[in-house]
């Protein structure tokens, strides 16, 4: 992490998963475990039912409320969607875009993700859009990740302004990687964040691929976070099983605190 450019941010993906009678208890036992001066942000992301719950749940204890996924349309005859606006006015602050299971089981693509993305930025929305890249198994065997990822990237990132960019947030998700329990070592992990900043400054410019926030994700949990936090170009984590388990999520909140 380089916290003179970038606010740490861990950001929890529940994915499908918890219920809103739940919801208390993980906050109550999450307070007392977060450390009392902290440097970075905290951001869980939770199913849309459970967003009202969360924020009220959370309020004091300086965790934002995301959501896992946006509508690309405004509103209307869209069954089943949930638009930007509607997330906006339950106080959400970030929303994950582009994750690799949307991918897989809901077919998005880069120009999806980057739809999803200008919408989650337009003025009155003002949600910053957590966007994910990762590579698979094979891609990686067959020496293709950087190519990959450079096209989500720049697929992602299409028609943005500087300005856009700089308020986003990009997460370098390997897919092997993900619910597996294999973490990227963070070599691997230091090698894509850092070569994502390098494609960003290619792109715009360095004070925009600076101040852009990096995430490792994919199995991140209480007894890596810190290693992988300590690379310059982590900025955070986006953690999926140990951000369900209060205590595993706040020692990663505050390895991000001490790095
Ligand atoms: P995991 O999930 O931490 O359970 O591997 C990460 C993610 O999919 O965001």
């Amino acid at each position: 992490m380089n916290k003179k450019y970038r606010k740490p941010i861990i950001a929890g993906n529940w994915k499908m998963n918890m219920l809103s009678t739940k919801t208390k208890e993980f906050a109550d036992d999450l307070k007392p475990l977060l450390p009392k001066n902290r440097s970075s942000e905290a951001v869980l992301c939770v199913p849309f039912p459970l967003i009202p719950g969360v924020a009220k749940a959370v309020k004091g204890l300086r965790v934002s409320v995301g959501a896992q996924d946006v509508s690309v349309h405004d509103k209307g005859a869209y069954t089943g969607e949930v638009s930007a606006e509607m997330l906006s006015d339950l106080g959400v602050k970030y929303c994950i875009i582009g994750h690799s299971e949307r991918r897989a089981y809901h077919g998005e693509t880069d120009a999806l993700v980057n739809a999803k993305a200008k919408k989650l930025l337009e003025k009155e929305i003002s949600i910053t859009p957590i966007i994910c890249v990762g590579e698979t198994l094979e891609q990686r065997e067959l020496d293709v990740t950087m190519e990959w990822i450079s096209m989500q990237v720049k697929g992602a990132l299409s028609g943005l302004s500087g300005g856009e960019v700089r308020k986003c947030v990009i997460a370098y998700e390997p897919v092997w990687a993900i619910g597996t329990g294999k973490t990227a070592t963070a070599e691997q992990a230091q090698e894509v964040c850092e070569y994502i900043r390098t494609v960003v400054r290619k792109l715009y410019d360095a004070r925009t691929a600076r101040s852009l926030p990096i995430l490792y994700g994919g199995s991140m949990n209480a007894k890596n976070a810190a290693e992988l936090l300590a690379c310059p170009d982590i900025d955070g984590g986006l953690i999926g099983g140990a951000s369900l388990k209060p205590e595993d999520f706040s020692v990663i909140i505050n390895a991000a605190n001490e790095e």
